[in-house]
């Protein structure tokens, strides 16, 4: 059945997952997305993003505004919207596609959203307490206080009263308080100083070296290349370009053509 039967038949509406098979890669890559594809109502934005990810890399996923990045992001974490209506999410022979977003989580997929969604009323602490309140659990807070000295010494404050840079590390803690395996980025470095992107950067090295795997989504495409090991770029909902960090570093017809840098 083609896409745009489904449009017209509206049998996207309720998808059946249950038919498809591993089709994701000939060995299962540890994190794969197959020919995924979602709606918001009748608009049609992921159209057919596939891609593959390693245990323990970091890839950057990145395009022009409005290319679908976020939407991509939030249909591989299972969210209601955009609705996926056919494809396959694979993390470490687990499919994904056929959860909802609470096992999708569980499963170890975190999803830090751009507005981060710290809670208002609860310190820093509670923040990360409430992320540990159902099983299975992740980094204990002590850990993850190493990892972000900030957070320790701001624990007993508000978390929305952190700065920029100091919610974004909150949210990204708050993530490994869970039990991950895949952490989803959305525009963490947005709106902070370069300083702070470095101190975020390094956190995120230590976090690929405790084997735990990142896609990242930046605006600011250069300082996730240099993060990233891989890069997948999105177009129109489509991927058109999947390769190394370094490829895309190196070319400047690609990165003009895509990124607009
Ligand atoms: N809730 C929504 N309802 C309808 N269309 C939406 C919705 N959210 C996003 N879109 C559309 O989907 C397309 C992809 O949006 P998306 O937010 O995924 O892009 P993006 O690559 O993350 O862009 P940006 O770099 O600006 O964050 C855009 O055309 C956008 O207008
Ligand atoms: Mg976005």
């Amino acid at each position: 059945m083609t896409l745009i039967e489904d449009t017209k038949t509206k049998q996207y509406e309720k998808p059946d997952f249950s038919k498809f098979e591993n089709k994701a890669a000939t060995a299962p890559a540890y994190f794969s997305v197959y020919d995924l594809h979602a709606y918001y109502g009748e608009s049609y934005i992921v159209q057919g993003v596939s891609f593959t990810v390693h245990e323990g890399e970091i890839l950057a996923l990145l395009g022009r505004n409005g290319a679908g990045k976020t939407s991509t992001l939030r249909a591989i974490a299972r969210l209601d919207s955009p609705q996926a209506t056919h494809g396959e999410i694979w993390l470490d022979h687990k499919h994904l596609h056929t959860m909802n977003s609470h096992q999708a989580a569980i499963a170890g997929i975190q999803l830090v959203p751009e507005d981060r969604r710290i809670i208002p009323g609860l310190t820093v602490e509670e923040n990360l307490q409430l992320a540990q309140i159902i099983e299975p659990i992740g980094w204990s807070l002590e850990r993850v206080y190493e990892l972000f000295p900030r957070l320790g010494e701001r624990r007993k404050q508000e978390g929305v009263t952190l700065s920029g840079g100091e919610q974004q590390m909150l949210a990204i803690a708050r993530a490994l308080c869970r039990d991950i395996k895949v952490l989803l980025l959305d525009e963490p470095y947005e709106g902070l100083a370069p300083v702070i992107v470095d101190e975020i950067e390094k956190t995120l090295n230590i976090i690929k070296e405790q084997g735990i795997t990142t896609v990242i989504v930046e605006q600011n495409a250069i300082r996730a290349l240099m993060l990233a090991d891989r890069a997948v770029i999105l177009d129109t909902g489509t991927v058109v370009f999947d390769g190394t960090a370094q490829d895309v570093l190196d070319n400047e017809a690609l990165r003009a053509e895509y990124l607009a840098i």
